[in-house]
């Protein structure tokens, strides 16, 4: 595997060895994962030749980002519905300068479109829809690739983040025996241990799963500095809703025994400059490279 993907990171920890999979740098603009969730929808729309996409987003989402890029590099348009009260965000600022149509919705309308789009009036029949997140049925199938040419008999647990936990499961699908899957997440996890239970249909043979520090979306000066020292330190950039605290969280952990660790790096990096936007620059800036 390309050495610029795959990196060992020099931690000095007893008994831990741990290599990050820079799945960002797959693909020039679709970021790690928002590649893997779109690769086969895509494909599919330009077959049947469709280039309308449909689709719902948080104000300041990495998903929303790579439509922004989509949109900016090809045929296809975009129409996302939103329901944050912030509608002066980077990344809503930067889609809407890119073409894509942002339409804001109230919060009733925003979880039926979550819970059951079809029921919708607001879906158009003429375009295809993409869950949250970039989740669709080809989602979870371009997962499946991200560790196609890892060989992962080197590692005895994968790290991963969870939103939607459709990276997860796709991950969770391509393992073999004897890894341990760790998936870092914001919300309950009974909400990811439901969804595994659903529609992961080979298991790794263990799972866990560990609630990151803080809720989602929220950063601590603390997590700032981590980022910052770990940039320094590293020259990898972290971005402070899902790479960081999983990070922080591996970083911190005893390891009794000595431990492989393969950490997934899912990209979303433009969510630096989404954080360091929201911040109006009072505090200390991210990433300082
Ligand atoms: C950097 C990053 N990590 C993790 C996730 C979570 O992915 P999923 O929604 O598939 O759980 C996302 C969202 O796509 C993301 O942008």
């Amino acid at each position: 595997m390309d050495k610029e993907i795959l990196v060992s990171l020099d931690v000095n920890i007893p008994n831990l060895k741990i290599d990050i999979l820079l799945d960002y740098k797959t693909h020039p603009y679709l970021s790690g994962n928002k590649w893997r969730k779109l690769k086969y929808a895509l494909k599919y729309l330009e077959e049947k030749r469709i280039y309308k996409i449909q689709s719902m987003s948080g104000n300041n989402s990495n998903y929303l980002m790579a439509l922004a890029k989509l949109v900016s590099n090809t045929n296809f348009e975009a129409e996302v519905f939103t329901a944050s009260y912030t509608q002066d965000t980077y990344t809503l600022n930067y889609a809407k300068k890119a073409g894509v149509k942002i339409r804001h919705i109230d919060r009733t309308d925003y979880r039926l479109l979550r819970e059951n789009p079809l029921e919708s009036k607001l879906i158009d029949e003429n375009a295809y829809w993409i869950g949250e997140g970039g989740s669709s049925s080809f989602a979870i199938k371009g997962c499946e690739e991200i560790l196609k040419f890892v060989d992962l008999k080197n590692y005895n647990e994968i790290h991963t983040c969870a939103g939607t936990g459709t990276t997860a499961i796709g991950i969770g699908n391509s393992l073999t025996a004897n890894q341990h899957l760790f998936v870092h997440h914001s919300f309950q996890e009974t909400h990811y241990s439901d969804k595994f239970n659903q529609l992961c249909q080979k298991k790794p043979s263990e799972i866990t799963f560990i609630k990151n520090i803080g809720k989602f979306g929220k950063v601590n000066d603390e997590l700032v500095v981590f980022i910052n020292r770990f940039w320094q330190n590293h020259k990898i950039p972290l971005e402070p809703i899902y790479s960081a605290k999983m990070m922080r969280t591996i970083l911190s952990r005893n390891y009794a025994t000595p431990t492989s660790i393969l950490m997934v790096h899912n990209g979303g990096l433009q969510g630096i400059a989404a954080y360091n936007y929201s911040t109006q620059k009072e505090k200390i800036d991210i990433i300082t490279n």
